[in-house]
C-alpha cells in the first residue's frame, strides 16, 4: 500500500487523518514522547492492522488515546479518586493510567486483559485528530523491537508501505514513552518510568511503588504486571552493553579497547576523551537531552558498523530513571558495573 504523507500543520491534512482513522486505516501521528501509530480503539479489524504492521506479539496491550475527560467513560469501568487527582495533574501529559476496563471495549485493545491503559497527550496535533476522530489505541510507531520513533523519518524508515498514511509533525520533545501506573492493586505501582517522573507522581500518590522490572530482568516464574516488560526493546542490530561507572572510569575502560570492533555511546562531555568512535546523546547533567536523544542514537548506532556499543548509564534518578530503563532493555539487561 501506498503510505499518504500528511503534514501537521494543514488543517485538511488533520481532517484527512481523522476520516481514514472513522475509516478503519491505521495513521502514524505525534506526539509529545514518541510517534504513535493509531487505530480507532472501537474498531477490531484497523486494532489487528497495527499488530501486524509492527509485528507486536498478540499478547501485549495497547494504549487509548483521548483528548477529553467525557471519553473515559467510554473505555473504563471506573475512574478512582486516585486516578482523578493524578489526571488533574499531569494530563494532558506523558502520564498512562491503568484501570479496570469497560465491558463494551473489545479485548483486542487490551490483547485479553481486564484492565486498559488510557492516557490524554499533550500534543495538540494528536488530541485534534482524536478530538475529530474518536478515541485512539496507539503504540508506539516502530516495528516491534526496534527503538521507538522520535521522528517522522523513523516512523517511514519503519513503516512504510504497512500503513495508510503518517502524520509529519515535528520531532518528539520527551523522547521516551509515557509513564505507565497501575491504579488496580493495593498500591500504585509505576510499570513503565517516563517524562512524568517517580518524584512528581510521589507528590499525588506518596504509596507508589516501584515494579522490580522496571530496574531488574523478570525471572521465568515472576507475575507480569505488563506484557510489554517481556520483551527485548530498544534494540539497534549491534550489541549494546550497559556501563554504570564515573566518567574518568568510563573513558579509561573504553581506551583500553582500541583496535576491538567497538564504539561508546556517551555523555557530550566525555566525547573529546574517547579513542574509539564514539556518538554522544546528552550532557551527564543533562537528562532530559539524554531522554530526547536516546532512541535517535541508538538508531544511529549501526551505521558505525561494529560489534558492541559500550552505553554509559544514567543516574536512575528523574526521567533519567526512564532512560536507564530503554537502556537497559536495549542491552538485554547485560552490565558492567566498573
Ligand atoms: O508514550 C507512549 O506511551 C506512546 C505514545 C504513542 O503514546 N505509546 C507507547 O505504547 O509507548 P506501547 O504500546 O509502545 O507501550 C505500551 C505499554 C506496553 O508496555 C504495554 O504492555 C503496557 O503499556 N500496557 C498497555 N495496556 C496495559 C494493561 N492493561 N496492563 C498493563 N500494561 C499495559
Ligand atoms: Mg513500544
Amino acid at each position: 500500500m501506498e503510505t499518504k504523507k500528511l503534514f501537521y500543520k494543514s488543517k485538511k491534512d488533520i481532517k484527512t487523518a481523522a476520516t481514514i482513522l472513522k475509516d478503519g486505516g491505521i495513521v502514524a501521528i505525534p506526539t509529545e514522547t514518541v510517534y504513535g501509530l493509531a487505530a480507532s480503539a472501537f474498531n477490531e479489524d484497523a486494532i489487528k492492522a497495527v499488530f501486524t504492521a509492527k509485528g507486536r506479539p498478540q499478547d501485549n496491550p495497547l494504549i487509548v488515546h483521548i483528548s477529553a475527560f467525557r471519553q473515559i467513560k467510554q473505555i473504563a469501568a471506573s475512574f478512582p479518586k486516585s486516578a482523578k487527582k493524578c489526571a488533574k495533574k499531569f494530563w494532558p501529559g506523558p502520564l498512562t493510567i491503568i484501570l479496570p476496563k469497560k465491558d463494551s471495549l473489545n479485548t483486542t485493545v487490551t490483547a485479553g486483559l481486564d484492565s486498559v491503559a488510557i492516557r490524554m497527550p499533550s500534543d495538540k496535533t494528536a488530541r485534534k485528530i482524536i478530538s475529530k476522530s474518536c478515541p485512539l489505541a496507539a503504540p508506539s510507531a516502530n516495528l516491534s523491537g526496534s527503538p521507538s520513533p522520535t521522528s517522522a523519518q523513523h516512523v517511514i524508515d519503519d513503516l512504510s508501505g504497512k500503513i495508510d498514511a503518517i502524520v509529519v509533525g515535528e520531532d518528539c520533545k520527551v523522547g521516551v514513552e509515557s509513564t505507565v501506573i497501575s491504579l488496580l492493586g493495593e498500591h500504585p505501582t509505576l510499570l513503565r518510568p517516563g517524562g512524568v517522573t517517580v518524584g512528581m507522581l510521589k507528590k499525588v500518590l506518596p504509596d507508589l511503588v516501584i515494579d522490580p522490572a522496571v530496574e531488574n530482568e523478570l525471572k521465568t516464574d515472576q507475575k507480569v504486571l505488563s506484557p510489554g516488560l517481556k520483551y527485548k526493546h530498544y534494540s539497534p542490530k549491534t550489541q549494546v552493553i550497559l556501563v554504570e561507572a564515573s566518567s574518568k572510569d568510563f573513558v579509561d575502560f573504553l581506551n583500553l579497547k582500541t583496535g576491538e570492533s567497538v564504539a561508546a555511546l556517551c555523555f557530550s562531555e566525555e566525547k573529546a576523551n574517547v579513542k574509539i568512535p564514539a556518538i554522544s546523546y546528552g550532557s551527564e547533567s543533562d537528562d532530559s537531552e539524554k531522554a530526547k536523544e536516546l532512541f535517535l542514537k541508538l538508531r544511529e548506532i549501526d551505521s558505525l558498523g561494529v560489534q558492541t556499543v559500550f552505553a554509559h548509564a544514567p543516574k536512575k534518578e528523574g526521567i533519567g530513571l526512564a532512560v536507564y530503563n530503554r537502556l537497559i532493555r536495549a542491552a538485554a539487561f547485560k552490565v558492567i558495573k566498573l
